[in-house]
Protein backbone atom coordinates (compact mmCIF):
# COMPACT_ATOMS: atom_id res chain seq x y z
CA UNK A 1 0.00 0.00 0.00
CA UNK A 2 1.30 3.40 -0.71
CA UNK A 3 1.13 5.37 2.36
CA UNK A 4 0.48 9.62 1.67
CA UNK A 5 3.63 11.38 3.02
CA UNK A 6 2.64 13.31 6.06
CA UNK A 7 4.28 16.16 7.78
CA UNK A 8 3.45 16.89 11.59
CA UNK A 9 3.83 21.29 12.78
CA UNK A 10 4.44 21.74 16.39
CA UNK A 11 5.30 24.15 18.63
CA UNK A 12 5.53 22.60 22.03
CA UNK A 13 4.74 19.02 23.52
CA UNK A 14 3.63 17.16 20.70
CA UNK A 15 1.35 14.84 22.56
CA UNK A 16 -0.69 14.83 19.60
CA UNK A 17 2.33 14.27 17.39
CA UNK A 18 3.16 11.40 19.49
CA UNK A 19 -0.55 9.83 18.96
CA UNK A 20 -0.12 10.11 15.26
CA UNK A 21 3.74 8.66 14.83
CA UNK A 22 2.04 5.66 16.98
CA UNK A 23 -0.68 5.19 14.97
CA UNK A 24 1.16 5.26 11.95
CA UNK A 25 3.15 2.87 12.71
CA UNK A 26 0.66 0.35 11.92
CA UNK A 27 1.14 -1.47 8.79
CA UNK A 28 -2.86 -1.02 7.27
CA UNK A 29 -2.19 2.83 8.65
CA UNK A 30 -2.81 4.78 4.64
CA UNK A 31 -0.27 7.77 6.22
CA UNK A 32 3.54 7.77 6.89
CA UNK A 33 4.97 10.86 8.85
CA UNK A 34 7.75 11.58 7.70
CA UNK A 35 8.80 14.99 9.01
CA UNK A 36 8.09 16.99 11.87
CA UNK A 37 8.82 20.55 12.02
CA UNK A 38 8.66 23.37 14.94
CA UNK A 39 8.64 26.81 14.32
CA UNK A 40 9.99 27.23 18.48
CA UNK A 41 13.57 25.88 19.01
CA UNK A 42 13.84 23.23 21.52
CA UNK A 43 10.49 21.68 21.62
CA UNK A 44 9.76 18.80 23.20
CA UNK A 45 8.19 17.37 20.67
CA UNK A 46 10.98 17.55 18.45
CA UNK A 47 12.78 15.09 20.38
CA UNK A 48 10.09 12.20 20.77
CA UNK A 49 9.93 12.47 17.03
CA UNK A 50 13.77 12.06 16.62
CA UNK A 51 13.77 9.01 18.96
CA UNK A 52 11.10 7.51 16.63
CA UNK A 53 13.32 7.91 13.82
CA UNK A 54 11.48 10.68 12.22
CA UNK A 55 13.18 13.67 10.32
CA UNK A 56 12.61 16.83 12.21
CA UNK A 57 13.33 20.09 11.19
CA UNK A 58 13.02 23.67 12.96
CA UNK A 59 12.06 26.87 11.08
CA UNK A 60 11.98 29.45 13.85
CA UNK A 61 9.58 31.81 12.87
CA UNK A 62 10.61 34.60 15.98
CA UNK A 63 13.13 35.99 13.31
CA UNK A 64 10.92 36.81 10.39
CA UNK A 65 8.98 39.32 13.31
CA UNK A 66 6.03 40.38 10.82
CA UNK A 67 6.87 39.35 7.75
CA UNK A 68 4.24 35.94 8.19
CA UNK A 69 5.04 35.24 4.57
CA UNK A 70 8.70 35.20 4.40
CA UNK A 71 8.45 32.39 7.07
CA UNK A 72 5.73 30.56 5.76
CA UNK A 73 7.82 30.74 2.11
CA UNK A 74 10.48 28.14 3.88
CA UNK A 75 7.47 26.29 5.45
CA UNK A 76 6.57 25.79 2.32
CA UNK A 77 9.78 25.08 0.44
CA UNK A 78 10.79 22.30 3.15
CA UNK A 79 7.28 20.54 2.66
CA UNK A 80 7.73 20.41 -0.68
CA UNK A 81 11.12 19.18 -0.68
CA UNK A 82 9.80 16.52 1.03
CA UNK A 83 7.41 15.53 -1.32
CA UNK A 84 5.13 16.23 1.53
CA UNK A 85 1.21 15.76 0.51
CA UNK A 86 -0.48 16.29 4.17
CA UNK A 87 0.06 18.42 6.78
CA UNK A 88 -1.34 18.11 10.19
CA UNK A 89 -1.41 21.08 12.67
CA UNK A 90 -0.54 19.48 16.16
CA UNK A 91 -0.35 22.33 18.94
CA UNK A 92 1.27 24.74 16.25
CA UNK A 93 0.67 28.10 17.56
CA UNK A 94 1.21 30.19 14.52
CA UNK A 95 -1.55 31.77 12.34
CA UNK A 96 -1.12 31.04 8.68
CA UNK A 97 -1.66 33.70 6.37
CA UNK A 98 -4.63 32.80 3.30
CA UNK A 99 -0.90 32.45 1.06
CA UNK A 100 0.12 29.71 2.83
CA UNK A 101 -3.33 27.89 4.03
CA UNK A 102 -4.30 28.15 0.25
CA UNK A 103 -1.49 26.63 -1.09
CA UNK A 104 -2.38 23.20 1.23
CA UNK A 105 -6.21 23.45 0.82
CA UNK A 106 -7.87 20.59 1.29
CA UNK A 107 -4.37 18.89 2.64
CA UNK A 108 -4.05 20.55 5.93
CA UNK A 109 -5.88 19.28 9.22
CA UNK A 110 -5.89 21.19 12.54
CA UNK A 111 -6.77 19.46 15.97
CA UNK A 112 -8.73 22.28 18.13
CA UNK A 113 -9.48 21.69 21.51
CA UNK A 114 -13.28 22.57 21.82
CA UNK A 115 -16.38 21.12 19.92
CA UNK A 116 -16.01 24.05 17.24
CA UNK A 117 -17.64 26.41 16.23
CA UNK A 118 -18.04 26.95 19.92
CA UNK A 119 -14.80 28.36 21.43
CA UNK A 120 -13.00 29.13 18.58
CA UNK A 121 -9.79 30.52 19.65
CA UNK A 122 -7.57 30.39 22.93
CA UNK A 123 -8.53 29.62 26.94
CA UNK A 124 -11.16 26.93 25.36
CA UNK A 125 -11.25 25.24 28.62
CA UNK A 126 -11.14 27.90 30.59
CA UNK A 127 -14.70 29.52 28.73
CA UNK A 128 -16.43 26.21 28.86
CA UNK A 129 -16.84 26.02 32.35
CA UNK A 130 -17.14 29.27 32.86
CA UNK A 131 -20.85 28.89 30.42
CA UNK A 132 -21.39 25.97 32.88
CA UNK A 133 -21.75 23.58 29.46
CA UNK A 134 -22.22 20.34 30.21
CA UNK A 135 -20.59 18.41 27.22
CA UNK A 136 -16.98 19.80 25.60
CA UNK A 137 -14.27 18.04 23.19
CA UNK A 138 -12.60 18.30 20.47
CA UNK A 139 -12.79 18.81 16.83
CA UNK A 140 -10.10 17.93 13.61
CA UNK A 141 -10.98 19.94 10.72
CA UNK A 142 -9.76 20.92 7.45
CA UNK A 143 -7.76 24.27 7.05
CA UNK A 144 -9.27 27.35 5.95
CA UNK A 145 -8.00 30.89 5.83
CA UNK A 146 -10.54 31.98 8.95
CA UNK A 147 -9.01 30.80 12.05
CA UNK A 148 -10.78 27.57 13.20
CA UNK A 149 -12.97 27.28 10.73
CA UNK A 150 -13.00 25.16 8.01
CA UNK A 151 -15.00 21.89 7.11
CA UNK A 152 -15.06 19.68 10.37
CA UNK A 153 -13.80 15.82 10.00
CA UNK A 154 -14.34 14.40 13.21
CA UNK A 155 -15.26 15.49 16.41
CA UNK A 156 -14.80 13.98 20.11
CA UNK A 157 -16.85 14.98 23.11
CA UNK A 158 -16.69 14.30 26.70
CA UNK A 159 -19.02 15.13 30.23
CA UNK A 160 -18.11 18.24 31.78
CA UNK A 161 -18.29 17.21 35.85
CA UNK A 162 -19.14 19.74 38.69
CA UNK A 163 -15.70 19.49 40.07
CA UNK A 164 -13.64 20.14 36.87
CA UNK A 165 -10.68 22.27 36.80
CA UNK A 166 -9.23 23.73 33.31
CA UNK A 167 -6.76 21.16 34.09
CA UNK A 168 -9.01 17.90 34.66
CA UNK A 169 -11.52 18.91 32.02
CA UNK A 170 -8.13 19.57 29.94
CA UNK A 171 -6.47 16.22 30.01
CA UNK A 172 -9.78 14.58 29.91
CA UNK A 173 -10.31 16.14 26.25
CA UNK A 174 -6.57 15.19 25.52
CA UNK A 175 -7.33 11.82 25.56
CA UNK A 176 -10.05 12.35 22.81
CA UNK A 177 -7.92 14.40 21.03
CA UNK A 178 -5.32 11.22 21.03
CA UNK A 179 -8.16 9.19 19.77
CA UNK A 180 -9.67 11.39 16.71
CA UNK A 181 -6.63 12.48 15.46
CA UNK A 182 -5.54 9.67 14.00
CA UNK A 183 -8.76 8.52 13.61
CA UNK A 184 -9.32 11.65 11.06
CA UNK A 185 -5.75 11.06 9.18
CA UNK A 186 -6.66 8.04 8.54
CA UNK A 187 -9.90 8.77 7.11
CA UNK A 188 -8.33 11.90 4.93
CA UNK A 189 -5.66 9.61 3.72
CA UNK A 190 -7.63 6.70 2.91
CA UNK A 191 -9.93 9.10 1.03
CA UNK A 192 -12.15 8.25 2.62
CA UNK A 193 -13.51 11.91 3.11
CA UNK A 194 -15.29 14.18 0.40
CA UNK A 195 -16.08 18.33 0.78
CA UNK A 196 -19.96 19.03 -0.54
CA UNK A 197 -20.97 22.41 -0.12
CA UNK A 198 -17.91 23.54 2.46
CA UNK A 199 -18.90 20.39 4.55
CA UNK A 200 -16.95 17.21 4.96
CA UNK A 201 -18.75 14.11 4.45
CA UNK A 202 -17.01 10.79 5.24
CA UNK A 203 -17.63 7.10 4.68
CA UNK A 204 -17.31 6.39 8.13
CA UNK A 205 -20.64 5.61 9.85
CA UNK A 206 -22.15 6.65 13.71
CA UNK A 207 -21.63 3.64 16.63
CA UNK A 208 -24.91 2.21 17.69
CA UNK A 209 -24.30 4.11 20.86
CA UNK A 210 -23.44 7.26 20.45
CA UNK A 211 -25.43 9.37 22.69
CA UNK A 212 -23.69 11.12 25.31
CA UNK A 213 -25.77 12.77 28.24
CA UNK A 214 -24.27 14.84 30.70
CA UNK A 215 -25.10 14.66 33.66
CA UNK A 216 -26.19 11.06 33.97
CA UNK A 217 -29.05 10.00 36.52
CA UNK A 218 -27.83 6.81 38.11
C1 LIG B 1 -3.71 20.45 22.11
O1 LIG B 1 -4.65 20.41 23.15
C2 LIG B 1 -4.33 21.07 20.87
O2 LIG B 1 -5.67 20.74 20.71
C3 LIG B 1 -4.14 22.54 21.15
O3 LIG B 1 -2.87 22.65 21.74
C4 LIG B 1 -2.58 21.43 22.43
C5 LIG B 1 -1.24 20.92 21.96
O4 LIG B 1 -0.84 19.83 22.73
N1 LIG B 1 -4.25 23.31 19.97
C6 LIG B 1 -4.76 24.55 19.94
O5 LIG B 1 -5.16 25.12 20.93
C7 LIG B 1 -4.80 25.18 18.56
N2 LIG B 1 -5.69 26.29 18.54
P1 LIG B 1 0.22 18.80 22.18
O6 LIG B 1 1.46 19.61 21.77
O7 LIG B 1 0.51 17.92 23.35
O8 LIG B 1 -0.38 18.06 21.03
Amino acid sequence: MEKRRVAILISGRGSNMTALIEAAKAEDFPAGIVLVISNIAGAGGLTKAAESGIETATIESKPFGKDREAFERKLHETLVAHNIELVCLAGFLRLLTPWFVTRWDGRMLNIHPALLPSYRGLHTHERALADGVKIHGATVHFVVPEMDSGPIIMQGAVAVLDGDTPETLAARVLGVEHRIYPDALRLVAGGGTRIENGQCKTEASGSPDDTLISPAII
